[in-house]
């Protein structure tokens, strides 16, 4: 069944959160790699990547269903931050709005009767457990060893390894 309009409107709202959380990501990248930490820029980065991964989850559901991807523009993120720790905080604030945006849509499918949605979302319900909990756990590896040099050397190098 072709999709509502209504559902077709919320979820491009969403493919252009997701690339906005893209464009996020990519400018706390740009910051950390200022602050010359390689590791979390990298960690960033892919973050980045995995949020385009996102949007392109949901442009091609659309378009499955025979609706209209419509991309609006993408707003400037903030280009500057207080320290590596401010970073994630923001981070995991952002990452629970995503959260409460998903659960908006998988209200709003259930409301209009759209069952192929509904499953669809499940997806991204269960992805925003796992994308606040990565966050939430470096956020707390930064609050036990603290900012000093040593400590966010130890850390860049674990970031560094994540892969895409
Ligand atoms: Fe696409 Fe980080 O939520």
């Amino acid at each position: 069944m072709k999709i509502n309009e209504t559902v077709e409107k919320a979820l491009n709202e969403q493919i252009n959160r997701e690339l906005y959380s893209a464009y996020l990501y990519l400018a706390m990248a740009a910051y950390l790699d200022d602050l010359n930490l390689p590791g979390a820029a990298h960690w960033m980065r892919i973050q980045a990547q995995e949020e385009i991964g996102h949007a392109m989850k949901l442009y091609d559901y659309v378009v499955e269903r025979r609706g209209r991807v419509v991309l609006e523009g993408i707003a400037k993120p903030p280009a500057e931050r207080k320290s590596i720790t401010d970073v994630f905080e923001s981070a995991l604030r952002h990452e629970e709005e995503i959260t409460s945006h998903i659960n908006n849509l998988v209200d709003l499918a259930q409301e209009e009767g759209d069952h192929a949605t509904v499953s669809m979302l499940k997806w991204f319900v269960d992805e925003q457990v796992e994308e606040e909990d990565s966050v939430d756990t470096i956020l707390q590896k930064l609050k036990y060893l603290g900012e000093d040099g040593r400590s966010l050397i130890t850390l860049d190098r674990e970031l560094a390894q994540r892969q895409g």
